[in-house]
Formats: C-alpha cells, structure tokens, sequence
C-alpha cells in the first residue's frame, strides 16, 4: 500500500487543496491514498458547514455520516450527531470534544470494529486564538516497519485480544476487545492503535514480551517526523482522514472571545471513492 512509504517530512505533506480548482478531488483522493489525509480548502464562508460537508463527502464517494456505535449507546445520545459540533463546552463531560486539552493518538469509533469507520472530516468554522493543531500518525506505515524489523511483536499487535478500549465519558458503559491492526483481503493493513486512558492492553498475546516491544516501536514511530505531522486548520479548511489507516490526536488550545475554536466534525463507513 503507498501510504506505507509516505515520509512527513516532505515538502507537500499537509498541502492545500482548494476544492473548486480544477482536478481538485483528484488531489485530494491521491493525499489521501498516499499519506492517509488531505486538506481541502472550501472557502464557501456563507453557506455554513454542513453544505460544506456534504460537498465535499459527495464528490468523495462517501456517501452520509455514520453515528459511531459509542454514541449510540445510553447516556451518549448528545454525541448522536452526523455532524458534530467540536468545542469548548464546560457544561459537558466528553473528554475529548468539550476541553481545550490535548488528545492523546487514537481512531474514532471506540466501540466500532476496526475498519468499520474508514473515513473522518473535521471542518474548521473557527481556529482556536492559540494552539489547537490535529495531530496524524501514520500507524500502518509503522506497523509496516515493525513488519520487517520484529515480525513476532507485529503479530501480538494482530492479535484479536490485543486492545480493549473503554470508553471514559461519565455514565456511558462501553468496551470493544480487537486487535490494534488487522490485514485486509487484499494485503493492505488496518488500524485502531491508540494510545490513551480508554486503552488496556493485552500483554499476554504472543510470545512474552513481544507486545510491549511492539507498542514501545509504535509509541517511538509516533514521535518520528518521519510518521507524525500536525495540521493546523484555518476557518473553511477541512481535514480528511483515513480513520482506518492513521491514528490522530490534537494539541492543546487556548480561545479568546473572538476566537473560540469550532470544528464540526463528521465520520463516514466509506473510504474515498472506494475501487467499484
Ligand atoms: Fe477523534
């Protein structure tokens, strides 16, 4: 798979692609299969996120957003949105979507099996006064890595008991048992590592030891210029990824009453224009 060869380190990773220049969605499906993200730059200030949204998913072949199965559950039905608004909200418990703190790497959909969420978009309507940049990890092409070097702790990451996350909204029960990378039918690689307080991990899976010589690879590679990039969205930009192929966290934020940061995000079962 190309996105395994990807080096953030050059030049064009985290390109803007504006979405109404010709061979646009072009652009924007090749960042996407190469590094696992794309940033288009939408620009259509009045006609609000949501047209954005749908815009831009339409002519990616995404068909509607999806409600992750977390969001579904008791107690999470504020969260049950396709659109979603991502801000500061003291009145809210969510650990990620209602502070200014940073995220730790991981994939949306918790309690979805890997690769049922492939794709997420977060469109920024309002940066952040400081700070506030998502984070990408290119976890397969790591994996990849971890494949060729320590094939033994690449197959404990296989494992479906490898990684049970729970969830840690207030009164929402929710785990999902699976393996931190799983292998497609057709030879490409998934993903749900992630790396934050929902997680246990299983140590005893493989050969002793060899899980947590493959998460200390994984933990390295995520702090690598090589794997780990940030994008920090402008008002009217949108960040596509591949939710199943890259993990993603956020750094901290500051707002200030004239730059209160929003984003809206919305998560879809569908890679981008999917082989027919
Ligand atoms: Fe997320």
């Amino acid at each position: 798979m190309k996105q395994a060869q990807a080096d953030y380190r050059s030049q064009n990773i985290g390109r803007r692609i504006e979405f109404s220049a010709p061979g646009a969605v072009i652009s924007l499906v090749n960042d996407l299969e190469c590094n696992g993200f794309a940033v288009a730059v939408m620009g259509d200030f009045a006609d609000g996120p949501e047209i954005s949204l749908k815009r831009l998913s339409a002519s990616l072949g995404l068909g509607d957003p999806v409600i992750p199965a977390l969001y579904r559950r008791e107690n999470a039905e504020q969260y049950a949105n396709l659109y979603h608004e991502v801000q500061r909200n003291p009145a809210d418990q969510h650990p990620g979507f209602s502070t200014t703190d940073g995220q730790a790497l991981h994939v949306d959909g918790l309690a979805d099996e890997i690769g049922k969420l492939r794709t997420s978009i977060l469109y920024c309507v309002r940066a952040a006064h400081a700070g506030g940049d998502t984070v990408i990890f290119n976890a397969v092409a790591a994996f990849e890595a971890l494949r060729e070097s320590d094939a033994e702790a690449a197959s404990a990451l296989l494992d479906p008991r490898a990684l049970e996350r729970r969830a840690t909204i207030p009164g929402v029960e929710a785990s999902a048992m699976g393996p931190a990378f799983a292998m497609e039918p057709d030879g490409t690689v998934v993903t749900r590592f992630t790396d934050n307080d929902t997680c246990t991990w299983n140590q005893s899976v493989g050969r002793a030891g060899s899980l947590g010589r493959g998460l200390e690879f994984l933990r390295q590679a995520a702090g690598d210029p090589r794997y780990r990039t940030a994008v920090r969205l402008a008002r009217g930009e949108a960040l596509i990824f591949r939710n199943d192929r890259v993990s993603h966290g956020r750094t901290s934020y500051q707002d200030s009453p004239r730059n209160r940061r929003l984003l809206v995000r919305a998560v879809y079962s569908r890679p981008p224009l999917p082989e027919s």
